[in-house]
């Protein structure tokens, strides 16, 4: 996508599409100063006939036919005046874009008064352009694509922008747009990891998607690990989950310093399962078939560590993960199993499909024990529980620390990736106490996500820590926002991001 500032007044240029932006009932407004009165006239009148109030997120297009040097006019419905929220106006973006797409249109004007319905300019620009790119996603899949398709893949649409004659004021706009620029193609990272199949996103070749962020310039240096040092570090449970597999299973370890002084350590921690397949404890079909998606966590963390060296948060960002593979084998590790992750928990394996947390009680220890950041927040696909419970797409929340917890519920909001809390209710620890073991890695149906995050609990030693559970919203069925296509969401790259960059 192309981002064009322009100086000269819509309608004196040729344009395919303008997008311009209604208050509620104010569908007069619609046209003024760039349309002549009397197509001008008919759109409004044509507006009435459809129907089209202005209501928040409503979006119409109407072709003007020759009647104007612009072909196609959008209309964007912007709801009560003064009411819209920033993630709102995301979300109307991604429709726009959507609607643009549907019109073949190359060329999509963004009008004044589409852009001044979030009143801080820079953050308009940055909400328009992540709409927009969000939108316009696509996974370079394996299929083979029409003509048509193949048409569309390459006109990419150039999108056009009024040119504030004020330096400053555009300055800040450009701002806006280049940050939205960043954060999508920070989340795109996320969705293309989600979406490639297992087969070509083994342990190992998340290890060298992790290595290829690091470098000169970068700000980032990544260390990966594989058996025979996870086995000296004393990782026994997230190796006794890979064990079944013929891909070694591979610690990544990714650190980010800022330039200057760092004014906080975060430790991002992702599940890295690479196919869960449940292992011996074997899933049934239907419930395997989109398995590709149980490394999302770590994928969102990728997503995080691309943006970093550009964002400049003021923290010392540390993206841990630990990739495996869950299959049965002959070398599969067998319900009943007692394995000691590396801060020498012991852990009784008694359903092998409850893999995540076996695999993230060494990853958090690590990040515990070893980085000793001043938080952890951890991501992952852990249970199916969480998707009875909230849905396609919300994520369940965890958090130990208050301070965290807000901090991390306004970055969700502002990025418009929504998530509920729910309670780690200490009673509950019973349930996953073991006649053998320090803890077993299930505790039953009941408030299954719950006891996932009382698991987890166990591995961060006291440190500050939210856990993300990110099983609905990672993956998306069918599209169910213009900004989430169906596929991988790369749920929590922006919420992540946000939240780090509003460290001080
Ligand atoms: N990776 C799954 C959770 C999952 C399910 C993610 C559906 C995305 C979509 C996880 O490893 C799992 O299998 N969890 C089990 C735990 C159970 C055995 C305690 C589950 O939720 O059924
Ligand atoms: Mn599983
Ligand atoms: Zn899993």
């Amino acid at each position: 996508m192309r981002y064009i500032f322009t100086p000269e007044p819509v309608g004196s240029f040729a344009c395919d599409a303008v997008a311009d932006g209604v208050w509620l009932k104010e569908t007069d407004q619609v046209g003024k100063s760039y349309l002549p009165d009397d197509v001008r006239a008919a759109v409004v009148a044509e507006l009435k006939r459809r129907g089209f109030e202005g209501r928040e997120g409503d979006v119409i297009a109407l072709s003007l036919l020759g009647q104007s040097k612009i072909k196609q006019l959008i209309v964007a419905g912007l709801g009560e005046r003064g009411k819209i929220r920033p993630d709102q106006f995301r979300t109307l973006a991604a429709r726009i874009l959507k609607t643009t797409n549907g019109l073949r249109a190359k060329q999509l004007y963004a009008h004044e008064r589409l852009l001044k319905a979030v009143k801080d300019q820079e953050q308009a620009a940055q909400m328009w352009v992540e709409g927009v790119e969000l939108a316009s996603y696509h996974f370079h899949s394996f299929r083979k694509h029409t003509a048509a398709e193949e048409a569309k893949k390459r006109t990419a649409v150039e999108v056009l922008m009024p040119m504030n004659p004020d330096k400053n004021a555009q300055k800040k706009i450009q701002n806006g747009v280049d940050r939205g620029v960043l954060l999508a193609q920070a989340t795109e990272l996320a969705r293309d990891l989600v979406n490639t199949p297992s087969l070509n996103m083994h342990p190992h070749e998340m290890a060298e998607r992790a290595k290829a962020l690091a470098g000169r310039g970068t700000n980032v240096t990544c260390r990966v690990l594989g058996r025979a040092d996870m086995e000296r570090l004393g990782m026994h449970a997230a190796l006794a989950i890979g064990q079944g597999s013929q891909h070694e299973p591979k610690f990544v370890h990714l650190t980010y310093r800022p330039p200057g002084k760092a004014k906080k350590k975060i430790a991002l921690v992702g599940k890295a399962v690479t196919f869960d397949s449940g292992g011996l404890s074997l899933k049934p079909a239907e419930h395997m078939t989109d398995m590709k998606i149980d490394m999302a966590g770590a994928a969102s963390v990728l997503g995080v560590f691309k943006a970093l060296p550009k964002l400049a948060p003021k923290a010392e960002v540390h993206g841990v993960f630990i990739a495996v593979e869950n299959m049965p084998s002959g070398s599969a590790c067998r319900p009943g199993d007692v394995v000691a992750a590396m801060d020498g928990t012991t852990i009784e394996i008694e359903n092998t499909d409850a893999e995540g947390r076996v695999t993230l009680a060494d990853a958090l220890a690590f990040a515990a024990l070893k980085i000793k950041p001043d938080a952890i927040v951890d991501l992952a696909t852990l249970t199916g529980a969480v998707i009875i419970a909230l849905g396609s797409d919300v994520t369940g929340f965890f958090a130990t620390d208050k301070d965290l917890k807000r901090a991390l519920q306004q970055a969700s909001q502002e990025s418009g990736e929504p998530m509920w809390e729910l309670p780690l209710y200490k009673p509950y620890a019973e349930l996953i106490k073991s006649k053998i073991a320090d803890v077993r890695n299930v505790g039953g149906r009941p408030a299954g996500i719950i006891t996932s995050a009382l698991f987890l609990e166990k591995f961060v030693h006291g440190v500050p820590w939210a856990h993300l559970d990110i099983a609905g919203p990672s993956y998306a069925e069918k599209e169910t926002r213009a900004e989430w296509p169906a596929g991988g969401t790369g749920w929590g790259v922006r919420t992540l991001l946000n939240y780090l960059n509003q460290i001080q």
